[in-house]
């Protein structure tokens, strides 16, 4: 399966944000009350949000969905969901998604988007920091509390914030050539790889639950000292890890 046979547009239709609740619930395996709705769907791309869907024949096989964020009177985009259906995964459509929600976004006047990801995710880090060039400097404690999703394995919904600064250097070095622009490494933090077996078991949860912890001391200390995760790492048996350095570009909204 290529992803050169599936078309990426706007939603528009609410039978287009019907197949994207059903498609979400597939993949995260919510409870009903935890799905975000179809009014939610239906209302984004009419707020200066977005919706994006992937399609194949008459088939949904992923989308993102974003709403409009405002911080310290600059306007932005907080992308709440990606989402591709299993059969079309590691195809490159996750990142193709993202690319077309960039382009979208810049023509709405964006500069940045955000999103928050699971730090205990080494997929999701890798495709967010190494694949897109997001930065990732805020680090979020339960901030969902515990969900009903299997993917979560019953530990607190800890997130890493993603700054996806559409137009930075470091983006558009990275969408021309390849690599992002090069930092020096100060503190690095890993994932081991049998994360997700240790997530799916009762008897090994504590196994995860204490990476959890230790990362996240790790990652505030860090942050608190003015680092940011740039780079991610995969070695031959899977393990991640979170490279940290100083960001030499001053896009942020936090103080302005
Ligand atoms: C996250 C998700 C959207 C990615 O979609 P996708 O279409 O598989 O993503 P892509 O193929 O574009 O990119 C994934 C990258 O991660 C790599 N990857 C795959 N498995 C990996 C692993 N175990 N560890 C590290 N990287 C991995 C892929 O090789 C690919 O990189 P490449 O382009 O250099 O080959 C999809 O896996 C998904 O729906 N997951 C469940 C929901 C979720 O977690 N959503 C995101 C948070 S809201």
């Amino acid at each position: 399966m290529t992803a050169e046979a599936i078309a990426v547009r706007n939603c528009t239709e609410l039978e287009d944000f019907r197949a994207c609740v059903a498609l979400q619930k597939e993949v995260w395996g919510f409870a009903d009350n935890e799905l975000v709705p179809l009014r939610i769907f239906s209302l984004a791309p009419k707020i200066g949000g977005q919706v994006i869907g992937a399609w194949t024949g008459g088939t949904l096989a992923g989308f993102a969905l974003s709403i409009p964020g405002n911080r310290n009177g600059h306007p932005y985009l907080h992308s709440h969901m990606l989402a591709v259906k299993e059969p079309y995964r590691n195809t490159g459509l996750g990142r193709r998604i993202k690319l077309f929600q960039r382009e979208d976004a810049i023509a709405q006047g964006y500069e940045l988007l955000e999103w928050t990801f699971d730090p205990l995710e080494i997929k999701n880090a890798y495709l967010n920091l190494e694949r897109l060039g997001a930065i990732a400097r805020r680090y979020n404690i339960n901030q969902y509390g515990i969900t009903s999703s299997p993917l979560q394995g019953s530990l607190p919904t800890d997130r890493l914030v993603a700054e996806w600064w559409l137009t930075s250097k470091r983006v558009e070095t990275l969408l021309s050539s390849g690599k992002h622009p090069a930092f020096a490494g100060e503190e690095r933090v890993a994932v081991p790889a049998d994360i997700y077996a240790w997530k799916a078991h009762p008897e090994t949860r504590q196994k995860a639950a204490d990476v959890q912890l230790g990362n996240r001391e790790k990652f505030l200390a860090a942050f608190a000292r003015g680092l940011a995760c740039l780079g991610y790492e995969r070695d031959a048996n899977g393990n991640g890890t979170f490279l940290l350095g100083r960001w030499d570009e001053d896009w942020s909204y936090a103080g302005k």
